[in-house]
């Protein structure tokens, strides 16, 4: 790094200490301000080349004078080096969801809820819906101390040094227009723009990769990098809307706090207005709807917000979203074109389901050529058959679907389409289950035999790398397997022959598949592919039964004690268990020697005495399910918290009570935790709530988190 600089007066080794602090001081404040210019106001004031030569003199004076490098440099925004996870935080407010419509109705219904319960007369703040990836900065006596992402509203990832990067994010706060508030939280939208998230997909796939989905997914997997170095490479912007939480300055108003967030540097989201009536919200709804396709970043509604802040304090939040606000969203995006084929494809559990394979057409930014038309019944209802005229839809990341057929003049229609006889991959004549056609020949059927291997090798299952979709229909298309305890016969040399496999491959296969006769019940019985047994049932039917053969004797009384399995599902399980062709495959598969491993045995009494109060959604368990747990272990479940409480277990878009307890300073438990809990035979000591900044967590989908695909 040169530290001399030709444009400059002063050499930069010849600086004195003083000198080179006033003149760091002053440059850092000069760029900060350049920067606000550039990428926030888009009204910059110098050229680019200017800003080069002062950038390049503060790194210089930074390299020289290490100790004056400041958190907030402009030079700080290249990322630093990686991190091997994203750290778990507790953002400072909850972030709520917002209670959505498309109907004109609901919007009236909101206004007069609200006509109702406010003091004062009613205004609206109007804004755009961006659709990007949720995210809170906390500033902290104006320093951006850190960043979070939504993830379920009270603890997200922290992204600190990812957003760091993004030049519109203000490293600190300015102070020019109004004084810096002590502490800040801001809510906001991470996106790119649609023409910078093009350039960034044409970039990536002159580089031999597959172009992102949407600008969404791009935006939060740039977001969720483990290198901000990565981040800093991609074009992320960040509109800020709303203010969580502020010490140290009060609003009457929303737009208030509005207009300080521009003040305070940030971006904000253009178009946002003020209104009285529901008049004014249709009619905005309907401009933005307009312009929708114009618009150079995604937007799928309006946001109606009630401006006047202690209104909103009496009307409230309910668990999931504030009462004062309401998403008014556009119809789905919908397109037309045409049905190419009707195939049929053959699941995992034998069900035989139509799709139509479509013309290509691009679908709110994705391009969609096949979408499924679920089983016969739906065929009837919705009447479409091969060559058909039909309009498509793509709501978020909902799959494709047919929405109806378009008629047309003068065209003469093919046959309706009829669901095959015999199953397409084995021949079997096929059975009827409601409005299901399905291929009973469940171990015998090569497309089903495919998808159960993959399934057998999944992550959740006996998690074995290398048998994924290809291997596995080589693996059957070769005849190598036959039925899943093949796999267990595997040798080096019948894996040699096959496409991407070398000796080292073959043998590393080989291995993965022995070493896995050592697994967990839950594994083993998830991997089966129990029709309705997904992981949270397997591992339930485990702990309970604790042993195969328990589980595979079982009656159906047996299996409605677990908890989450109910007559329906305890009949169809059952069944599976006596079919003599799953039998005598299961037989098979257990004769190549397998061990498996059990979940440590409740104590029964571990949660004894102890008090629990639920405030939101679990995501694998319901809230009787956990009550149940809870006191089958001595544990008591109540409504409300209070000082005695001695966990409060919080998940997915939680209420008040999280409020409660965290200023009570009782234990908060997010589900994990909790299932830890329930889990684990010995009973714990609370630990007190506190910011979990300290917690670790993993990102769901490695380093680039961003699911790449160009089509559907
Ligand atoms: S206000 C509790 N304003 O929409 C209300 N949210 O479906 C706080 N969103 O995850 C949110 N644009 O990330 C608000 N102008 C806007 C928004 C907006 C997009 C997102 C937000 C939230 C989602 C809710």
């Amino acid at each position: 790094m040169p530290n001399l600089d030709p444009n400059s007066q002063t050499d930069v080794g010849t600086l004195t200490p003083e000198a080179a602090r006033e003149e760091c001081e002053r440059l850092s404040a000069e760029l900060s301000e350049h920067n606000y210019r550039y990428y926030v106001l888009s009204r910059p004031t110098v050229s680019d080349g200017e800003y080069d030569r002062l950038f390049r003199r503060l790194q210089a004076i930074e390299v020289r004078f290490p100790e004056l490098r400041a958190e907030d440099s402009p030079t700080q925004r290249v990322g630093s080096p990686p991190v091997s996870a994203l750290p778990t935080i507790r953002h400072t407010a909850p972030m709520l969801s917002l209670d959505s419509t498309q109907d004109e109705a609901d919007v009236r219904r909101f206004d007069e809820r609200i006509r109702k319960a406010a003091e004062h007369e009613i205004e609206y703040l109007l804004e755009p819906k961006l659709d990007g990836a949720s995210l809170e900065l906390v500033y902290e006596n104006g320093l951006l101390a850190r960043a979070v992402t939504r993830g379920n509203g009270i603890v997200g990832e922290g992204v600190t040094e990812n957003v760091r990067t993004i030049p519109s994010v203000p490293l600190r706060l300015r102070s020019a227009e109004r004084p810096v508030p002590e502490l800040l939280a801001v809510r906001g939208e991470a996106l790119m723009y649609l023409s910078e998230f093009e350039a960034l997909n044409e970039r990536v796939v002159n580089m031999g990769g597959e172009p992102y989905v949407n600008p969404r997914n791009s935006a939060s997997g740039a977001l969720r990098q483990l290198d901000s170095r990565s981040t800093a490479e991609r074009p992320l912007e960040f509109l800020a809307y709303d203010i969580l939480l502020v010490r140290g300055a009060s609003f009457e108003t929303d737009w208030e706090g509005f207009q300080a967030l521009g003040d305070w540097g940030f971006k904000r989201p253009e178009r946002v207005e003020l209104t009285r009536d529901v008049d004014g919200i249709l009619a905005y709804h309907a401009a933005f709807g307009r312009d929708r396709d114009d618009l150079d970043y995604e937007i799928d509604g309006v946001v109606v917000k009630l401006n006047h802040l202690t209104t909103r304090v009496d009307l409230g939040s309910t668990s999931h979203h504030p009462r004062w606000a309401l998403a008014f969203k556009f119809e789905p995006r919908k397109e037309v074109t045409r049905i190419e084929r009707i195939a049929v494809s053959v699941g995992r559990t034998g069900k035989i389901t139509p799709v139509a394979l479509l013309r290509p057409v691009e679908v709110g930014g994705v391009t969609v050529s096949r979408a499924s038309l679920h089983n016969r019944e739906e065929l009837l209802r919705k009447d479409v058959r091969e060559g058909d005229l039909v309009r498509i839809q793509r709501a978020g990341d909902v799959i494709p679907q047919v929405v109806e057929r378009v008629a047309e003049d003068a065209r003469t229609r093919a046959a309706p389409f009829e669901m095959p006889n015999l199953c397409p991959a084995c021949g079997t004549p096929v059975e009827e289950d409601g409005p299901f056609t399905v291929c009973p020949n469940r171990f015998g059927c090569p497309a089903q035999l495919k998808r159960s291997i993959e399934h057998f090798g999944s992550r959740g299952a006996l998690d074995i790398e290398g048998l994924g979709e290809e291997t596995a229909t080589q693996l059957v298309e070769r005849g190598l397997v036959r039925e899943l305890a093949n796999l267990f016969d595997l040798k080096i040399e019948d894996l040699v022959g096959l496409e991407g496999f070398a000796e080292k491959s073959a043998s590393k296969l080989v291995d993965a598949i022995r070493t896995r006769r050592k697994v967990e019940l839950r594994r083993f019985l998830h991997g089966l592919g129990v029709p309705e047994v997904g992981a949270t049932v397997a591992g339930e039917l485990a702990r309970h039964f604790r042993s195969f053969e328990r589980i595979r004797e079982a009656s159906r009384e047996d299996l409605e004690d677990v908890s989450g399995i109910g007559p329906k599902m305890s009949e169809v399980i059952h069944e599976f268990f006596r079919d003599p062709r799953n039998s005598a495959a299961i037989d098979a598969i257990l004769s190549k020697g397998f061990e498996f491993g059990l979940p440590p045995a409740p104590a029964g009494d571990s949660l004894a005495g102890k008090k629990f109060v639920f405030t939101g959604g679990l995501d694998g368990l319901s809230r009787s399910e956990a009550k149940k747990r809870v006191e089958s272990l001595g544990g008591r479940v109540v409504s409300s918290v209070s000082r005695d409480t001695d966990y409060v277990v919080a998940g997915n878009d939680p209420g008040s009570k999280l409020t409660k307890a965290q200023e009570l300073g009782v234990a908060v438990l997010d589900e994990n935790s909790f299932r830890e809990l329930i889990e684990t035979p010995s009973s714990r000591t609370p630990v007190r709530a506190e910011p979990a900044d300290d917690m670790t967590a993993a990102p769901e989908d490695g380093p680039t988190g961003a699911s790449r695909s160009g089509h559907d």
